[in-house]
């Protein structure tokens, strides 16, 4: 299939377009280079041995995304492309309205305008909210207690296009929700990118590794977890691109949401001990007083994608501080 990536130079988009390309698949990225570098299409050049084209657009220029969807003859879109930082989405929700909302408005009327009719959506665990169930299935409500601008584009964006499947029969939406994605490319030429911290945590423990932040602020360890720290289900980045070619292979018409996570919840703590282990040095730390929205714990039930996708996650923890200790060093 002939697929574009929006966002497909950010973190997430270019460990997918490795997957696609190894898998056959014709691959053309769009990005505005908001958040990330155009170096990264010779990376994957280099890891492939194909070379994607590349077209530096701006989601919200529909003449740009016009011309280029009346050139290519595409077969499907995976749209990463967004804004992310759920810290910054509280303090500018407009900006996060207009680029993630709008943006996707904009692609998918090109993508209607161009009889494109598959899409793959880049969604959030946290459109589930907050839950008493910490163990999130698809089965469950979503859009209820959402607690940031970030969160809520997703649910919207996921709305839109479960009218969109209504309005037309014969389109086709996967929304993925991803859980917690960490972890770099085996080679060690692609990953997260340290410079941009939004509030996770893996970006912070490469930057503590760096040396540039002294130590990690650990967010309240009196919650209701074995050790008292926050717990979440992190995903190694590889397999959550595994999972986009999963979904590719069974998209349909209608509209249908996966859960893409592990299935496993590790804790703050366990996470800095895995770093430590893998490293062979200590990782600075401190407790310090909880952060206003944060939930004890949660994680996926990925049981709907294995079924139905025939996609689980391989990879381990300590594959992906491995995997984020070789990318570190390269990036030096
Ligand atoms: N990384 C995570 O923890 C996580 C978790 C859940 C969901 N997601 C979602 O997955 C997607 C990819 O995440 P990522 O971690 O790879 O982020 P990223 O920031 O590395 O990649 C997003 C890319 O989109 C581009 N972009 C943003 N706005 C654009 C616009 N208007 N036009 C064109 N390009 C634009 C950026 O330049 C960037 O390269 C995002 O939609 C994100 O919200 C990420």
């Amino acid at each position: 299939m002939k697929i574009l990536l929006t966002g497909g130079t950010g973190y997430i988009g270019s460990h997918t377009a490795i997957e696609l390309i190894n898998a056959g698949h014709d691959v053309e990225i769009l990005d505005n280079l908001y958040n990330s570098k155009a170096s990264v299409i010779n990376k994957i050049a280099k890891i492939t041995g194909i070379k994607p084209k590349f077209h530096q657009i701006d989601l919200l220029d529909n003449k740009k995304l016009d011309r280029l969807f009346k050139k290519s003859s595409l077969d499907a879109v995976i749209h990463f492309a967004g804004y992310k930082a759920v810290g910054e989405s509280v303090e500018k929700p407009l900006k996060y309205y207009k680029n993630n909302v709008y943006g996707t408005i904009s692609l998918l009327e090109s993508m209607q305008k161009h009889n494109v009719n598959k899409i793959i959506f880049s969604s959030s665990a946290t459109v589930y909210g907050t839950q008493e169930i910490v163990k999130y299935s698809e089965k469950m409500q979503t859009g209820a207690g959402i607690t940031n601008p970030y969160s809520q584009t997703k649910y919207v964006i996921e709305q839109i296009l479960k009218d969109l499947t209504i309005a037309n029969p014969d389109f086709e939406a996967m929304t993925l929700r991803y859980f917690n994605p960490i972890g770099a490319h085996s080679s060690g030429l692609i990953g997260e990118d340290p410079n941009d911290i939004p509030n996770n945590l893996m970006p912070i423990i490469m930057k503590v590794a760096m040396g540039e932040i002294p130590e990690l602020s650990v967010y309240g360890d009196d919650y209701d977890t074995p050790d008292g720290t926050p717990m979440r289900d992190y995903i190694h980045v590889v397999d959550l691109a595994k999972g986009h070619l999963s979904a590719l292979n069974k998209i349909r018409p209608g509209f249908l949401a996966y859960n893409l996570g592990t299935g496993k919840a590790t804790s703050v703590l366990e996470m800095i001990k895995a770093f430590e282990k893998a490293s062979g040095k200590p990782l600075p730390h401190k407790i310090t007083s909880r952060r206003p929205g944060d939930l004890a714990k949660f994680y996926a039930d990925p049981s709907k994608a294995k079924k139905e996708l025939g996609w689980h996650a391989e990879l381990t923890i300590e594959d992906a501080m491995r995997d984020t200790l070789n990318y570190l060093a390269n990036f030096r």
